[in-house]
Protein backbone atom coordinates (compact mmCIF):
# COMPACT_ATOMS: atom_id res chain seq x y z
CA UNK A 1 0.00 0.00 0.00
CA UNK A 2 2.64 2.06 1.18
CA UNK A 3 4.78 1.47 -1.73
CA UNK A 4 2.11 2.53 -4.15
CA UNK A 5 1.80 5.61 -2.85
CA UNK A 6 5.19 6.25 -3.38
CA UNK A 7 4.76 5.59 -6.54
CA UNK A 8 2.01 7.77 -6.99
CA UNK A 9 3.97 10.66 -5.56
CA UNK A 10 6.78 10.05 -7.48
CA UNK A 11 5.59 9.83 -10.58
CA UNK A 12 3.67 13.59 -9.79
CA UNK A 13 6.59 15.33 -8.61
CA UNK A 14 7.67 14.54 -11.90
CA UNK A 15 4.64 15.33 -14.06
CA UNK A 16 4.81 18.89 -11.83
CA UNK A 17 8.12 19.34 -11.63
CA UNK A 18 8.22 19.86 -8.10
CA UNK A 19 10.56 18.98 -5.69
CA UNK A 20 10.02 17.61 -1.65
CA UNK A 21 11.51 19.23 0.97
CA UNK A 22 11.36 17.65 4.67
CA UNK A 23 12.32 18.44 7.60
CA UNK A 24 14.82 15.88 9.47
CA UNK A 25 11.79 15.72 12.46
CA UNK A 26 9.47 14.31 9.66
CA UNK A 27 7.77 10.88 10.15
CA UNK A 28 10.43 8.32 8.55
CA UNK A 29 8.52 7.64 5.46
CA UNK A 30 8.31 11.22 4.54
CA UNK A 31 11.74 11.74 4.84
CA UNK A 32 12.41 8.70 2.93
CA UNK A 33 10.08 10.04 -0.04
CA UNK A 34 11.69 13.53 -0.03
CA UNK A 35 14.40 14.66 -2.39
CA UNK A 36 16.26 16.63 0.23
CA UNK A 37 15.81 16.44 4.35
CA UNK A 38 17.40 19.16 6.38
CA UNK A 39 17.56 21.20 9.05
CA UNK A 40 15.73 24.57 8.81
CA UNK A 41 19.06 26.25 7.08
CA UNK A 42 20.09 24.00 4.62
CA UNK A 43 16.10 23.73 3.44
CA UNK A 44 16.04 27.58 3.23
CA UNK A 45 18.94 27.97 0.94
CA UNK A 46 17.28 24.81 -1.04
CA UNK A 47 14.13 27.01 -1.27
CA UNK A 48 16.19 29.72 -2.23
CA UNK A 49 17.83 28.00 -5.01
CA UNK A 50 15.88 25.44 -7.09
CA UNK A 51 15.03 25.41 -10.38
CA UNK A 52 11.68 23.45 -9.60
CA UNK A 53 7.72 24.80 -10.50
CA UNK A 54 6.80 23.83 -7.39
CA UNK A 55 8.21 23.19 -3.36
CA UNK A 56 6.14 20.72 -1.47
CA UNK A 57 6.90 21.34 2.34
CA UNK A 58 7.18 18.72 4.44
CA UNK A 59 7.55 20.80 7.95
CA UNK A 60 5.69 23.66 9.70
CA UNK A 61 3.70 26.42 8.59
CA UNK A 62 6.39 29.12 8.91
CA UNK A 63 9.52 27.04 7.20
CA UNK A 64 6.67 27.18 4.07
CA UNK A 65 5.97 30.69 4.44
CA UNK A 66 10.24 30.80 4.39
CA UNK A 67 10.17 29.27 1.10
CA UNK A 68 7.52 31.16 -0.22
CA UNK A 69 9.29 34.40 0.99
CA UNK A 70 12.65 33.57 -1.00
CA UNK A 71 10.93 31.95 -4.15
CA UNK A 72 7.94 34.14 -4.85
CA UNK A 73 7.36 32.80 -8.62
CA UNK A 74 7.11 29.25 -7.08
CA UNK A 75 4.20 27.46 -5.62
CA UNK A 76 4.59 26.24 -1.91
CA UNK A 77 1.93 23.88 -0.69
CA UNK A 78 2.04 22.70 2.28
CA UNK A 79 0.23 19.29 2.75
CA UNK A 80 -0.40 20.13 6.60
CA UNK A 81 -2.46 23.48 6.90
CA UNK A 82 -2.59 22.91 10.48
CA UNK A 83 1.12 21.71 11.20
CA UNK A 84 2.21 25.37 13.41
CA UNK A 85 4.99 26.30 15.93
CA UNK A 86 3.67 27.17 19.30
CA UNK A 87 6.95 28.98 19.65
CA UNK A 88 6.54 30.68 16.35
CA UNK A 89 3.00 31.65 17.91
CA UNK A 90 4.66 33.15 21.14
CA UNK A 91 5.20 36.41 19.28
CA UNK A 92 3.12 38.86 17.13
CA UNK A 93 4.10 41.77 15.33
CA UNK A 94 2.34 44.24 17.91
CA UNK A 95 4.38 43.04 20.74
CA UNK A 96 7.76 43.09 19.23
CA UNK A 97 6.67 46.65 18.05
CA UNK A 98 6.47 47.45 21.56
CA UNK A 99 9.47 46.10 22.76
CA UNK A 100 11.34 47.96 19.57
CA UNK A 101 9.63 51.17 21.12
CA UNK A 102 11.69 50.52 24.51
CA UNK A 103 14.60 49.83 22.55
CA UNK A 104 15.04 52.37 20.00
CA UNK A 105 17.90 51.64 16.82
CA UNK A 106 18.37 47.70 18.86
CA UNK A 107 18.39 45.34 16.29
CA UNK A 108 16.17 42.80 16.27
CA UNK A 109 17.36 39.22 15.26
CA UNK A 110 14.88 36.43 14.56
CA UNK A 111 14.64 33.07 14.82
CA UNK A 112 13.35 31.60 12.07
CA UNK A 113 10.27 29.76 14.02
CA UNK A 114 8.67 33.37 13.49
CA UNK A 115 5.38 34.52 11.27
CA UNK A 116 6.22 35.88 8.10
CA UNK A 117 4.96 39.35 9.85
CA UNK A 118 7.60 39.02 12.56
CA UNK A 119 10.31 38.44 10.03
CA UNK A 120 9.19 41.42 8.05
CA UNK A 121 9.51 43.28 11.43
CA UNK A 122 13.31 42.39 12.39
CA UNK A 123 16.63 42.94 11.04
CA UNK A 124 18.15 39.62 10.69
CA UNK A 125 17.08 36.13 10.77
CA UNK A 126 18.89 33.60 12.00
CA UNK A 127 18.33 29.85 12.28
CA UNK A 128 19.84 27.07 15.46
CA UNK A 129 22.81 26.48 12.78
CA UNK A 130 24.31 29.98 12.27
CA UNK A 131 22.56 31.80 15.11
CA UNK A 132 26.09 32.62 16.18
CA UNK A 133 27.63 33.67 13.34
CA UNK A 134 24.57 35.85 12.99
CA UNK A 135 25.30 37.56 15.97
CA UNK A 136 28.33 38.70 15.41
CA UNK A 137 28.06 39.85 12.05
CA UNK A 138 25.94 42.84 13.74
CA UNK A 139 28.06 45.64 14.75
CA UNK A 140 25.92 46.62 17.71
CA UNK A 141 26.88 45.56 21.07
CA UNK A 142 23.39 44.99 22.01
CA UNK A 143 19.97 42.94 20.71
CA UNK A 144 16.69 41.69 20.57
CA UNK A 145 16.97 38.25 20.10
CA UNK A 146 13.12 37.04 19.01
CA UNK A 147 11.32 34.67 20.46
CA UNK A 148 13.53 31.72 21.68
CA UNK A 149 14.73 32.52 24.83
CA UNK A 150 16.66 28.89 25.41
CA UNK A 151 18.69 29.56 21.92
CA UNK A 152 19.43 33.13 22.72
CA UNK A 153 20.68 32.38 26.26
CA UNK A 154 23.03 29.37 24.47
CA UNK A 155 24.36 32.24 21.92
CA UNK A 156 24.78 35.02 24.40
CA UNK A 157 27.41 32.75 26.49
CA UNK A 158 29.79 32.98 23.56
CA UNK A 159 29.39 36.48 23.14
CA UNK A 160 29.64 37.80 26.82
CA UNK A 161 30.88 41.77 25.22
CA UNK A 162 27.08 41.58 23.67
CA UNK A 163 23.88 42.32 25.67
CA UNK A 164 21.11 40.35 24.50
CA UNK A 165 17.39 41.84 25.39
CA UNK A 166 15.55 37.86 25.06
CA UNK A 167 11.82 37.43 23.85
CA UNK A 168 10.46 34.52 26.34
CA UNK A 169 8.99 32.52 23.86
CA UNK A 170 10.67 28.43 24.09
CA UNK A 171 9.78 25.41 22.46
CA UNK A 172 7.31 23.20 24.15
CA UNK A 173 8.59 20.25 22.85
CA UNK A 174 12.28 20.75 23.98
CA UNK A 175 11.10 22.13 26.88
CA UNK A 176 9.30 19.57 28.28
CA UNK A 177 12.84 17.38 28.44
CA UNK A 178 13.85 17.56 31.61
CA UNK A 179 17.18 17.50 33.76
CA UNK A 180 15.72 14.23 35.81
CA UNK A 181 15.22 12.47 32.31
CA UNK A 182 18.49 13.12 30.93
CA UNK A 183 20.47 12.12 34.15
CA UNK A 184 18.64 9.00 34.49
CA UNK A 185 19.21 8.39 30.37
CA UNK A 186 22.99 9.25 31.32
CA UNK A 187 23.12 7.21 34.74
CA UNK A 188 21.47 4.07 32.35
CA UNK A 189 24.68 4.65 29.36
CA UNK A 190 27.34 6.26 30.93
CA UNK A 191 29.24 5.62 28.10
CA UNK A 192 27.32 7.41 25.61
CA UNK A 193 27.71 10.93 24.88
CA UNK A 194 24.57 13.74 25.31
CA UNK A 195 23.79 15.75 22.29
CA UNK A 196 21.09 18.34 22.54
CA UNK A 197 19.50 21.19 20.97
CA UNK A 198 19.54 24.64 21.47
CA UNK A 199 15.93 25.23 21.90
CA UNK A 200 16.50 22.56 25.31
CA UNK A 201 16.13 24.43 28.82
CA UNK A 202 19.47 25.90 29.70
CA UNK A 203 19.95 23.34 32.61
CA UNK A 204 19.81 20.69 29.86
CA UNK A 205 22.29 21.91 27.74
CA UNK A 206 24.90 22.61 29.98
CA UNK A 207 24.72 18.55 30.37
CA UNK A 208 25.51 18.26 26.85
CA UNK A 209 28.59 17.33 25.78
CA UNK A 210 27.79 19.15 21.79
CA UNK A 211 24.58 21.43 21.55
CA UNK A 212 23.81 22.13 17.66
CA UNK A 213 21.15 22.43 14.96
CA UNK A 214 19.73 19.05 13.40
CA UNK A 215 22.04 18.79 10.52
CA UNK A 216 24.94 19.76 13.17
CA UNK A 217 24.08 16.55 14.59
CA UNK A 218 24.38 14.58 12.23
CA UNK A 219 28.01 15.81 10.90
CA UNK A 220 29.10 15.51 14.89
CA UNK A 221 27.55 11.45 15.49
CA UNK A 222 28.84 10.69 11.82
CA UNK A 223 32.70 11.90 12.57
CA UNK A 224 32.65 11.12 16.77
CA UNK A 225 34.93 8.17 17.64
CA UNK A 226 32.12 7.38 20.21
CA UNK A 227 29.61 4.18 19.19
CA UNK A 228 26.53 5.74 21.84
CA UNK A 229 24.51 8.74 22.00
CA UNK A 230 21.50 10.07 24.08
CA UNK A 231 19.57 12.52 21.24
CA UNK A 232 17.72 15.57 23.07
CA UNK A 233 16.14 16.49 20.38
CA UNK A 234 12.54 15.57 18.48
CA UNK A 235 12.75 11.92 17.86
CA UNK A 236 12.11 12.06 14.28
CA UNK A 237 16.09 12.81 13.70
CA UNK A 238 16.50 9.07 14.37
CA UNK A 239 15.55 8.08 11.47
CA UNK A 240 18.43 9.33 9.72
CA UNK A 241 20.82 9.28 12.47
CA UNK A 242 20.37 5.13 12.51
CA UNK A 243 20.02 4.61 8.59
CA UNK A 244 23.45 6.79 8.37
CA UNK A 245 25.36 5.18 10.66
CA UNK A 246 24.47 1.48 11.23
CA UNK A 247 27.21 0.41 13.82
CA UNK A 248 26.21 3.22 16.43
CA UNK A 249 23.41 3.35 19.06
CA UNK A 250 21.13 6.03 19.44
CA UNK A 251 19.37 6.66 22.39
CA UNK A 252 16.62 9.36 22.87
CA UNK A 253 16.67 11.28 26.10
CA UNK A 254 13.19 11.51 26.75
CA UNK A 255 9.99 9.87 25.12
CA UNK A 256 8.39 13.70 25.58
CA UNK A 257 10.72 14.59 22.37
CA UNK A 258 7.60 14.43 19.79
CA UNK A 259 6.55 17.85 18.18
CA UNK A 260 2.91 16.74 17.58
CA UNK A 261 3.25 19.46 14.71
CA UNK A 262 5.78 17.63 13.12
CA UNK A 263 4.33 14.58 13.25
CA UNK A 264 1.01 15.59 11.69
CA UNK A 265 2.59 15.21 7.77
CA UNK A 266 1.38 11.61 6.03
CA UNK A 267 2.47 9.98 2.81
CA UNK A 268 -1.43 10.65 2.19
CA UNK A 269 -1.56 14.02 2.63
CA UNK A 270 1.89 14.60 0.47
CA UNK A 271 -0.10 12.62 -2.13
CA UNK A 272 -3.60 14.64 -1.60
CA UNK A 273 -1.35 17.67 -2.30
CA UNK A 274 0.41 16.61 -5.14
CA UNK A 275 -3.26 15.60 -6.70
CA UNK A 276 -4.90 19.38 -5.80
CA UNK A 277 -1.98 21.39 -6.08
CA UNK A 278 -3.31 22.36 -2.30
CA UNK A 279 -2.89 23.64 0.15
CA UNK A 280 -0.73 26.76 -1.34
CA UNK A 281 0.83 29.17 1.10
CA UNK A 282 1.35 32.87 0.17
CA UNK A 283 2.96 35.86 1.71
CA UNK A 284 1.08 39.46 0.70
CA UNK A 285 3.46 41.03 -1.39
CA UNK A 286 4.52 44.04 1.47
CA UNK A 287 4.97 41.60 4.05
CA UNK A 288 7.15 39.54 2.19
CA UNK A 289 9.50 42.00 0.49
CA UNK A 290 10.66 43.28 3.75
CA UNK A 291 10.64 39.67 5.39
CA UNK A 292 13.18 38.49 2.62
CA UNK A 293 16.01 41.06 3.55
CA UNK A 294 15.85 40.06 6.79
CA UNK A 295 16.09 36.46 5.55
CA UNK A 296 18.02 37.69 2.92
CA UNK A 297 20.87 39.07 5.13
CA UNK A 298 21.13 36.20 6.99
CA UNK A 299 21.59 33.71 3.93
CA UNK A 300 24.30 36.03 2.93
CA UNK A 301 26.53 35.14 5.80
CA UNK A 302 29.04 32.62 4.97
CA UNK A 303 28.00 29.21 5.98
CA UNK A 304 31.62 28.16 6.76
P1 LIG B 1 16.74 23.05 13.05
O1 LIG B 1 16.39 21.97 12.10
O2 LIG B 1 17.09 24.29 12.33
O3 LIG B 1 17.78 22.63 14.03
O4 LIG B 1 15.38 23.44 13.83
C1 LIG B 1 14.77 22.74 14.81
C2 LIG B 1 13.32 23.04 14.94
O5 LIG B 1 12.79 23.02 16.01
C3 LIG B 1 12.52 23.31 13.78
O6 LIG B 1 11.22 23.47 14.16
FE1 LIG C 1 8.08 24.40 16.93
FE2 LIG C 1 9.44 22.95 18.71
FE3 LIG C 1 7.86 21.72 17.00
FE4 LIG C 1 10.13 22.87 16.14
S1 LIG C 1 9.94 21.13 17.53
S2 LIG C 1 8.10 23.00 15.19
S3 LIG C 1 10.22 24.65 17.51
S4 LIG C 1 7.20 23.18 18.58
Amino acid sequence: MSEAIKQQIRDLLKQHNAVLLAHNYMRDEVQEIADITGDSLALSIEAAKTDAAVIVFCGVHFMAESAAILSPDKRVLLPRPDAGCPMADMVTVEELEQLKQQHPSVPVVTYVNSSAEVKAHSDICCTSANALKVVKSLAEDELIFVPDRNLGRWVAKFVPEKRFIFWQGFCPTHERMTVAAVLAKKAEHPDALFICHPECAPEVSALADHVCSTSGMYDYCRTNPSKKFIIGTEAGILYKLRQDNPDKEFILASPALICPNMKLTSLEDVLFALQTMSPVVTVADDIRVKAKKALDRMLAIPRD
